[in-house]
């Protein structure tokens, strides 16, 4: 089991403080926060494949992390995504998945839930499950061993379907999560689609995002996925239904296999206006937005002091500078990356 022996459990959350709005009147209930910027793959859309990574010194500990959520949490953030990076390599992850599960016990957190490559779920299914996660994203872009390989430049299909066995074997909902390639993954989604759906998964598609100089033009990478809606209207009947899961996504049914299908279209409708979410970095950095610069240090006040005034005082005065939204554009005029940090940086 796991050691939290690393983590002080006893100090007292403070009592829950008003809910954070932003200006435009968006009550933020919704943290993701990337508690490594390190990873086992190299995803082409991901990150360059000589990277350089933070400097291990800069990482919040996991004590700090559990607090900075938990601060969070105290504000009225009610879901919490850990996501990277890939989260499940980051040592003593699951030390702090036990320690935030309290948040759950306690019912101050409707749900603790992390995106994951896979890789590791052999590993950990099960204690997720058993630490109250009900439900995780998966991301898989192929079911071809070959082109998985060079997507993620070296990573092994054999391994993430054996995590996705193992999450569904242990009684965890899985969501794949699939970014559309151009000419890499396009012939592919009517196999995703009959692949998760037999399984009982629903699929969600997302475009690629403009974010760090990943070696590669993103206009070579870029599918609308408006264009992709139709091919597969063709073949598939596809039922608009109000289905939210609290994040970005706009879902279908697919009426032909019962299951559900999302689109993420960050690019071609822009899904800004009922945005409920904040992003952490593993060295404490809040992005109030993904797809803009601006940023407010919580590390800073976080080691400030032993109490968490200064913290809330930062957060507070971050979230009222959250934008109104992003404005990615991927064409001929835009050939670098909207934003120069990786998108394992912020987290997806
Ligand atoms: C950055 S990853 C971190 C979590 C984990 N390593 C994983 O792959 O699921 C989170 C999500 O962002 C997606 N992603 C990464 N770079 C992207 C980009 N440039 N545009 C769109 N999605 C991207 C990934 O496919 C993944 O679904
Ligand atoms: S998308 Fe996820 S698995 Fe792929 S390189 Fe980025 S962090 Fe790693």
């Amino acid at each position: 089991m796991t050691d939290t022996t690393l983590l002080d459990l006893d100090r007292p959350v403070d009592r829950p403080l008003r809910t954070l709005v932003d200006p435009f009147q968006r009550a933020i209930t919704y943290l993701r926060v990337s508690v490594t910027d390190r990873c086992d793959f190299r995803c082409v859309y991901c990150m360059a494949e000589n990277m350089s990574f933070l400097p291990k010194a800069d990482l919040l500990t996991l004590e700090e992390l559990d607090r900075l959520c938990t601060a969070f949490v105290v504000k009225g953030v009610r879901k919490l995504r850990l996501t990277g990076g890939e989260p499940l390599v980051r040592r003593g992850i699951m030390t702090l998945i036990s320690s935030l599960s309290r948040h759950l016990r306690s019912g101050a957190l409707d749900e603790l839930t992390l995106t994951t490559n896979g890789s590791q779920l052999p590993k950990y299914a099960a204690e997720l499950k058993a630490l109250g996660v009900e439900r995780i994203n998966v991301s898989l872009d192929t079911l071809d061993a070959d082109k998985f390989r060079a997507i993620t430049r070296w990573g092994e299909l054999d391994k993430v379907i054996a995590g996705i066995d193992a999450a569904q074997a242990a009684g965890l909902r899985v969501k794949i999560n699939a970014v559309v390639l151009k000419g890499v993954n396009e012939d592919e989604f009517s196999s995703l689609i009959e692949w998760a759906h037999g399984r009982g998964m629903d699929l969600t598609l997302i475009e690629v995002m403009p974010l760090g100089d990943v070696g590669e033009a993103r206009l070579d990478q870029y599918l609308p996925l408006s264009m992709v809606r139709a091919r597969l209207a063709e073949r598939y009947q596809l039922e608009d239904i109000d289905y939210m899961t609290g994040g970005p996504a706009r879902y279908v049914r697919v009426k032909e296999t019962g299951g559900r299908l999302g689109f993420i279209t960050p690019l071609t409708h822009n899904f800004c206006e009922s945005c409920n979410r904040v992003r952490i970095t593993c060295t404490g950095t809040l992005y109030m937005c993904l797809g803009q610069e601006d940023a407010a240090d919580l590390r800073t006040p976080l080691r400030a002091s032993e109490g968490n005034d200064l913290l809330y005082s930062a957060i507070d005065e971050a979230i009222t500078r959250k934008p109104k939204g992003h404005d990615f554009v991927i064409d001929r005029r835009h050939k670098r990356p909207a934003l120069s940090r990786h998108m394992s940086v912020t987290g997806g």
